[in-house]
């Protein structure tokens, strides 16, 4: 055993037992044995524009030779900041929006559900404080977001969380209206993520978010998108609210606004929202420390324009084509019972437990993640014909030998 715990592990498990990583490039990285593996998670959702590349470690280092750090509380600011807070913009469906920056998705969640209650209360809603939340959905570990766990096991056993959420079954729009009428004046928020990620893979059903959308104006309540897997081209746009056409009031982000790099989240704010903070004549009184902390907005800035330049976002929707045509084969044969994705992020339902599938998987050097019966994929969008191709096969033999 050493000092290190791990997240999301067995705090018994032994250091020797994890896959200990070594180095990385492109979609491949490799362990202290010298066994490589396809990254076809890009790490936890997050490698966009692959391991390894010379553009964005040259941005960080540059940046931390210029300035490494300095807060951005009132008085200060920092030219990067305010750049990268224009390029997050820019490519949201809020370009005349505020961006808000953090370190995790989780600290993006926190922070979004603090502004939508905000808002109300400044509304002067007083009592509209629940925010709805749908099954499986994932929304991070602080309190808030551990409030909003739309996966059951991760909220128990932590004792009281954050009052006032409730939960509606995931694909269900007849039960999320239902909720609306009976408890529509203290609704502040609905909080979804466009498509649901760590909770399987999947997409919204046909009308949902508008449904959802229309519900949120009806009643008075704020629409909030979790785009912490779905953005930076993800899903075949640039923000899964783009892929699926519902503008949501806030958004919030992670993971591959740096693909990584540097752990940067945030939240968009729209124009209207951004107002009502613009007009409150008070003080802000939210924040972290590395809020803006400017390494890790050089990472934002670079990262976006890797992926404007090198096509990424279009990239993702030729990934999407070539996994979804690789999953269809395997249902024909019976291998799999269905998939569902979009872009370059697909869950495929096995009917069983998907962990011995991984297992062998890994043994073959490709790395996917088991959720419960269904396998995940989410390989970064730079990842070429012949990996996806490597990656499926690996797949198909994995699931042949396990069946
Ligand atoms: C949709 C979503 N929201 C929030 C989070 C939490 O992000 P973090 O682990 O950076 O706190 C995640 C992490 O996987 C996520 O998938």
């Amino acid at each position: 055993m050493t000092a290190f715990l791990h997240p999301f592990s067995d705090p018994a498990q032994a250091e020797g037992d994890f896959i200990n990583v070594v180095r990385a490039k492109g979609s491949t990285l490799w362990d202290d044995t010298g066994k490589d593996y396809i990254d076809g998670l890009a790490s936890l959702w997050y490698c966009q524009v692959g391991h390894g590349h010379e553009d964005l470690i040259k941005a960080i280092t540059d940046q931390l030779g210029t300035l490494a750090t300095y807060n951005t509380f009132a008085p200060f600011t920092n030219d990067v900041a305010a750049r990268a807070a224009e390029a997050v913009a820019a490519v949201s469906p809020h370009p005349d929006g505020r961006v808000f920056f953090g370190c995790s998705g989780s600290e993006a969640i926190d922070t979004m559900l603090k502004f939508a209650r905000l808002v109300q209360q400044e509304r002067g809603h007083h009592d509209k404080q629940i925010i709805v939340r749908r099954t499986r959905g994932y929304h991070g570990t602080n309190f808030g977001g551990t409030s909003a766990q739309g996966i059951e096991p991760n909220r128990t056993g932590w004792g009281d969380l954050v009052p006032h959420f409730m939960e509606a079954p995931a694909d269900d729009i007849e039960a999320m209206a239902s909720i609306f009428s009976e408890h529509g004046p203290r609704i502040a928020a609905v909080l979804t993520e466009p498509l649901q990620g760590a909770g399987g893979v999947f997409p919204p059903p046909e009308g949902y978010l508008e449904s959802l959308r229309r519900l949120c104006d009806d009643h008075g309540a704020l629409l909030l998108h979790d785009e912490v897997i779905c953005g930076f081209g993800r899903t075949g746009e640039w923000f899964g609210s783009q892929t699926f056409g519902v503008t949501p009031d806030m958004m919030s982000f992670a993971k591959g606004v740096t693909s990584g790099y540097q752990p940067v989240s945030g939240v968009v704010v729209s124009r209207d929202v951004s107002a009502e903070l613009e007009g409150r004549g008070a003080m802000l009184r939210h924040g972290y420390t590395y809020s803006g902390h400017p390494a890790g907005m050089a990472a934002v800035i670079e990262n976006i324009g890797i992926i404007e330049r090198e096509g990424l976002v279009e990239r993702s929707r030729e990934i999407g084509e070539q996994m979804s045509a690789g999953l269809q084969a395997m249902q024909d044969d019976g291998l799999i019972h269905s998939f569902s994705g979009a872009g370059a992020v697909w869950g495929a339902e096995v009917g069983r437990d998907t962990t011995p599938v991984r297992d062998l998987m890994l043994e073959h050097g490709v790395i996917v993640r088991p959720v419960i019966t269904r396998l995940a994929m989410c390989p970064p969008l730079v990842i070429t014909d012949e990996e996806i191709a490597r990656m499926l096969d690996t797949m198909q033999t994995a699931l042949t030998a396990t069946a």
